[in-house]
């Protein structure tokens, strides 16, 4: 059985509020608390949620239209009907214009204020389902856009749907193209904060000073150009996510503002005195060692450790091979619909000649590829549209040897594997045979994805 709704009554007059209170308590549907004006009322809401507030429209000091104002500005899901003197209808409208459900005029039959009460309520617990579907599906869609299916991507995957409820910060390491971005809006769409903004920001892309206003902002006159007040990034993603891409590169300067957010809550903008509250939670990302930069003195060790709260360290392409396929075929279908043309599949030699590329700039690079395989074709992807070093590897045979030698991982990996097939994928004989402890084994069974 769910909760009772809970109703707020305001009303100034003691008679007609207890009167109120009588019929709407009388079956026992509904949870009621009562006002005796708009000031309780507006304490009470500080406090605590309704899913509907009857209010009288005309009380001393804080009147309904207030109360209405309130609710719609920092309660959206609670729904508001006005009570009114005949005299006043026309205020009446006026509230409906701003937000208010229906209006009931005074003095009111009891049929239609429990008739006006059910609709009011029925509206709400729609919204509230409507909504919840809603964050339903963003959070199946930010998850549902990475592709992968290698036990490397489909952990992280889980890990992205665990941690996106909370609030934690989050670290997210990977070479130039893995997807941090990717990753990082699915944890936004994941979030309660999906409704409000992701807003995304390259720290290597700025000037020291210009970092610090654009993050930061900045008021009026405090430095040549500052021809107006300015809100920085931080504010404009109250309640959102901030997205802080090429972590590594902030200067130190701004590391220790950037720690004063994450443990403060607060930004304070250049020029201005005033500390502003923000609620954000704060994504980076890296491509580079930033374990090593602390150790360097380049980067702060605090904020390392408040960045790092969860990592989620992408893999490079190289070492997921087996998802190039279905990530092929992910980006055909995304850049046919794109350009309206009908090419449904990938012709053998093109998946061959890319099973054996190395993919330097990860799955960008694939996407890209395809992309232009795409544009270039007419109905269908050629061999011959293709850059020509991935040409090269598929031409020499498939794989990919009289170009380029097996890299030592990639000869570990084959190794591992080769040793985990003879035992029959018993761990504690394969590490004698490779002449390890069964944790470090353990580890490179997972980094290499060797699970199955
Ligand atoms: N697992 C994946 N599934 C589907 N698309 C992916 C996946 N990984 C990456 N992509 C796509 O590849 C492209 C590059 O990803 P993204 O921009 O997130 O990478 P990045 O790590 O931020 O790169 P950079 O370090 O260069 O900024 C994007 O179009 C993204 O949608
Ligand atoms: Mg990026």
């Amino acid at each position: 059985m769910s909760a009772k709704p809970h109703l707020l009554i305001v009303e100034d007059d003691p008679v007609a509020r207890r009167n109120l209170q009588h019929v709407l308590e009388k079956d026992g549907e509904y949870q009621v608390v009562a006002a005796s004006g708009g000031q309780e009322a507006l304490e009470l809401l500080s406090v605590r949620s309704f899913e509907l507030v009857l209010t009288d429209l005309r009380m001393e000091k804080v009147d309904g239209m207030e109360v209405l104002a309130e609710v719609k500005q920092n309660h959206p899901d609670t729904e508001v009907i006005m009570l009114t003197a005949f005299a006043s209808v026309d205020s009446a409208i006026e509230a409906m214009k701003r937000g208010a459900f229906h209006y009931i005029a005074k003095p009111y039959k009891i049929g239609e204020v429990r008739a006006q009460v059910a609709n009011a309520l029925d509206k709400a617990r729609l919204k509230k389902e409507i909504k919840q579907l809603k964050q339903e599906a963003s959070a199946r869609d930010g998850v549902g856009s990475i592709v992968g299916k290698h036990p490397r991507i489909q952990q992280l995957i889980r890990t992205v749907a665990q941690i996106a409820p909370t609030d934690c910060n989050v670290l997210i390491m990977g070479e130039t193209g893995t997807g941090k971005e990717l990753f990082a809006r699915a944890l936004h769409q994941a979030s309660y904060r999906a409704e409000r903004r992701f807003v995304a920001f390259n720290c290597a892309a700025f000037a020291e000073q210009l970092l610090v206003s654009e993050l930061f902002g900045h008021e009026k006159g405090s430095f040549t150009g500052a021809t107006a007040t300015k809100p920085g990034l931080f504010e404009a993603a109250d309640g959102g996510t901030v997205f802080l891409d090429e972590i590594g590169d902030m200067p130190m300067a701004m590391q220790v503002k950037l720690l004063r957010v994450i443990q403060e809550k607060v930004v304070t903008r250049v020029g201005g005195t005033e500390p502003i509250p923000v609620d954000v939670r704060i994504v980076a990302a890296t491509n580079r060692d930033l374990k090593q930069l602390v150790e360097q003195n380049h980067f702060r060790s605090d904020l390392f450790y408040r960045l790092n709260v969860v990592c989620l360290e992408l893999p490079p392409l190289r070492e997921h091979p087996d998802d190039i396929p279905l990530l092929a075929n992910h980006f055909l279908h995304k850049h046919a619909g794109k350009q309206d043309k009908d090419i449904s599949d990938i012709p053998r030699e093109i998946m061959e000649a890319l099973a054996v590329h190395r993919f330097p700039g990860n799955v960008r690079e694939l996407e890209n590829l395809i992309e232009r395989g795409v544009t270039l074709g007419g109905d269908s992807l050629n061999l011959a549209d293709l850059p020509e070093e991935v040409r090269k590897a598929a031409a020499s045979g498939g794989n990919g040897g009289a170009q380029r030698p097996p890299t030592l991982e990639e000869r570990e990996r084959d190794y591992i594997k080769q040793i985990l097939n003879q035992t029959g994928g018993n761990k504690t004989r394969s590490a004698e045979i490779l002449g390890i402890d069964r944790v470090s084994l353990w580890r490179k069974i997972k980094k290499f994805g060797l699970e199955d």
